[in-house]
């Protein structure tokens, strides 16, 4: 999809050559002293009742007078926050979705449109028009090619909130559209294949672990879980070198299952399908990579994807076996199917060696997740407040919340055996912490985060699908922290002037 910005007035908006014009309308519009087709229009529907205040209420018209735009739909946003926007133009585009609608004009001229409406607007035009073909030839493809975003005017930070949206709907498309594909269509091969993919763009670099390599560092966890599957493990390493070279990196970890059956603990048949969504934390590194591609940022960030199948089989690791961790602790694995923290927790210990200024890693971990903060908010869980805090205001900030639980120490005793360092499950009293838990064990001093995204990555029911989160959270927090990098003053002018010398 095409996005453009530009300045243009309500008389510039009738003018505009496009297949339908998307006009968002502010609870405070008045139309005082406004004149034209559009100001007309408006007013007049205003006036009559058939465009009533609020958010999403919308007014279809074909072929008003005046307008070059064949269809025009007068759309309530409210107060304009960034919230009603987006709730407003993903209600107008799903209602736009149509074979002719090709070419797009939003108009957001008849308010003072700050650049997290702007961005927001950008993404929901994305979200409201997405449809997976990769396995569905029968699927009408997204029609809607070109989107003109008309603005009172361009500023410095509109233009900003413009730029960001546009690199997180390459983002989060492309994370969406991994999630989506079942398990045969995306197996840890293919997933490090599009890694690799990513690792053509500018600053980017991809490398790619087998099983070879994985043992040779020792990852007896991860590789535990892996034995059970007859498709072979990857280890994806990514690197983005935007900021200063020797800064320290920010490192995203994610989780890899391509498929969950839960191993010899087998799960329940029911939505079962579901567990090709298990790979969520993965696809939102490789999103947010996307991302950094097209905006690159002066930061340098590393990704980390520990990705296999959990399958029963022969050869597959039992309940009450015992593996050494790459940390060298020892893990009684009570339960096959709490096998995300066991592919995590190498790689966690992995992220240490690039000396990290944080490490989040990003899991659908536990079904109990679900149950405490349902699809609304992810858990964020985290040893250091301020990094908590920045994650927790990059998802208000950008609509991709979270919420912080806690880790007292308390919570960790269930996670003792009698016959390892630890067991890999606690019970089901506080199971979304008692998993953060036994991360915590791998992470040492690291500033660390963990993001249970089970209850965001994807939705059930008729609307099944992946969403994309928390591509959006992740790339403001980096966007966040390269802005607030005041530890390298000087370096960072010179990253850039190197970015651009390199051709970057
Ligand atoms: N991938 C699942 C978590 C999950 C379940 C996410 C349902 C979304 C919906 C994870 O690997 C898992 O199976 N976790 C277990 C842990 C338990 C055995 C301690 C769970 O949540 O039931
Ligand atoms: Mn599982
Ligand atoms: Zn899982």
């Amino acid at each position: 999809m095409d996005f453009e910005l530009k300045s243009l007035s309500p008389q510039q908006a009738t003018r505009m050559v496009c297949d339908a014009l998307l006009v968002l309308v502010p609870d405070a519009f008045a139309g005082k002293g406004e004149r034209g087709a559009l100001a007309d229009l408006v007013t007049g529907a205003i006036k009559h009742g058939d465009l009533e205040s609020g958010v999403a209420k919308m007014l279809a018209c074909y072929r008003p007078t005046g307008f070059a735009a064949p269809r025009v739909l007068l759309l309530r946003v409210g107060d304009g926050s960034a919230t009603s926007v987006r709730k407003a133009v993903l209600a107008g585009v799903a209602s736009l979705k149509l074979p002719g609608v090709k070419k797009l004009g939003l108009v957001l001229s008849l308010f003072d449109a700050a650049p997290d409406a702007v961005r927001a607007a950008v993404q929901a035009c994305a979200d409201g028009s997405y449809v997976y073909t990769a396995t569905k030839p029968s699927a009408k493809a997204r029609a809607l090619r070109q989107v003109i975003l008309g603005v009172a005017q361009v500023s410095g930070a509109v233009r900003a909130g413009f730029e960001a949206g546009r690199a997180l709907v390459a983002g989060v498309e492309f994370a969406k559209e991994w999630a989506n594909r079942p398990a045969n269509h995306a197996t840890p091969s293919m997933l490090a294949d599009a890694a690799r993919k990513l690792g053509r763009q500018p600053n980017i670099k991809t490398e790619v672990l087998g099983p070879k390599q994985v043992e040779a560092l020792g990852m007896g966890a991860f590789m535990a879980v892996a034995r059970g599957s007859a498709e072979p493990l990857r280890f994806i390493v990514m690197q983005y070198s935007g900021g200063a070279k020797g800064a320290a990196p920010v490192v995203l970890v994610g989780k890899g299952i391509t498929f969950d059956t839960g191993g010899i603990s087998l799960k329940p048949a029911p939505e079962m399908d579901e567990m090709k969504f298990d790979m969520g934390g993965a696809a939102s590194v490789l999103g947010t990579f996307a991302a950094l591609a097209g905006l690159q940022p002066a930061i340098n960030v590393v990704g980390l994807i520990p990705s296999c199948e959990n399958m029963p089989d022969g050869m597959a690791v039992k309940p009450g076996d015992v593996v050494t961790s790459m940390s060298g602790q020892t893990i009684e694995i009570l339960n096959t199917d709490a096998e995300g923290r066991l592919i995590l927790c190498d790689a966690l210990t992995y992220a240490a060696r690039f000396k990290p200024r944080s490490v989040i890693d990003i899991a659908t971990l536990t079904g109990a997740c679900v149950i405490a903060l349902g699809g609304v908010r992810s858990g964020l869980f985290s040893t250091r407040d301020d990094l908590a805090q920045a994650l927790f205001q990059a998802g208000e900030t950008v609509l991709d919340q979270c919420w912080r639980m806690p880790l007292d120490d308390e919570y960790a005793e269930g996670l003792k055996s009698n016959f390892a360092d630890m067991g890999n499950v606690a019970g089901r009293a506080g199971g979304a912490i008692t998993a953060a838990k036994f991360l915590q064990k791998f992470t040492a001093e690291l500033p660390w985060a963990h993001l249970d995204i089970a209850g965001t990555a994807w939705k059930s029911g008729a609307a099944k699908g992946a969403t994309g989160r928390p591509v959006s959270l992740l790339l403001q927090y980096l966007l966040d922290e390269a802005a607030t990098d005041k530890t390298r003053p000087a370096t960072r002018a010179s990253a850039k002037k190197s970015r651009k010398t390199t051709g970057g």
